[in-house]
């Protein structure tokens, strides 16, 4: 199974990539996971990274594509994934393509979460994140245990940097100029299947559940 993850920020996608991840056997791979381990590393993509992710800009394509090439190479990836937050930009989607074709493993499908803009800032801004094992969890949504800590490893729940709500709304502005161009793309390419992300966990599971035995 070869699945990418398209939604605005806040739509769910790292919440539903666990569970699909889980159910198919694939590997989750979160370019934005990826890039957050780096700045936690200090490492020199880290630091590149850092600016651009602060400010909720995207960080170069170069930067990107260099770190998905790196993560198809291993051992897990050589049959099936699950993208979350890549590609982002229509070039990104463009160096997939053709790295695929190379492959010879051709997408299963783009799954849309369609989610309006005042329920992303919600989910977003009361999001928090585990600084120890990166569980995520809402203040309001998904309530831990006992309030700041996580339930899984007993670690510091935080705020996201980049979900400070002046950041969160320039991401979905960003989102809407350099991401969404590619739901023509891929819609162009017969791919694009729409999931309702309104709801609970489950439901909005079940819907993409659906799909994927379709596409499968
Ligand atoms: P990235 O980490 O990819 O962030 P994002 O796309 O903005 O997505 P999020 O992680 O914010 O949201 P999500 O859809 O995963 O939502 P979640 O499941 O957590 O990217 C961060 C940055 O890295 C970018 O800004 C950029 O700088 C850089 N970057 C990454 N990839 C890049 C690329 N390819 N190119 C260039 N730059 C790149 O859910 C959100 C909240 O809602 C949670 O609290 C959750 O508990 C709650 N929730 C989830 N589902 C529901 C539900 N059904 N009902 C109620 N609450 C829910
Ligand atoms: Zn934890």
């Amino acid at each position: 199974m070869r699945v990418i993850l398209l939604g605005p920020p806040g739509a769910g996608k790292g919440t539903q990539a666990g569970r699909i991840a889980a159910t198919y056997a694939i590997p989750h791979i979160s370019t934005g996971d990826i890039l957050r381990a780096n700045v936690r590393e200090g490492t020199e993509l880290g630091k590149q990274a850092r600016t651009y992710m602060d400010a909720g800009e995207l960080v170069p394509d170069d930067v990107i594509l260099g770190m998905v090439g790196i993560r198809l190479a291993e051992p897990d990836a050589t049959e099936g994934f699950l993208f979350d937050g890549f590609p982002r930009t229509v070039p990104q989607a463009e160096a997939l393509e053709q790295l695929l074709i190379e492959r010879g493993q051709p997408l299963d499908a783009v799954l849309r979460m369609i989610v309006d803009t005042r329920e992303v800032v919600q989910r977003l801004t009361g999001r928090r994140t585990c600084r120890a094992c990166g569980a995520v969890k809402h203040m309001v949504y998904d309530p831990p245990e006992v309030e700041g800590v996580c339930d899984k490893c007993g670690g510091e729940l935080v705020q996201r940097d980049d979900d400070a709500e002046d950041v969160v709304l320039n991401r979905l502005e960003v989102y809407r100029r350099s991401t969404e161009p590619l739901e023509e793309f891929y819609w162009g390419r017969g791919l694009l299947r729409d999931v309702e992300a309104v709801g609970s966990v489950d439901e909005v599971g079940e819907r993409i559940d659906a799909i994927l035995r379709d596409v499968a």
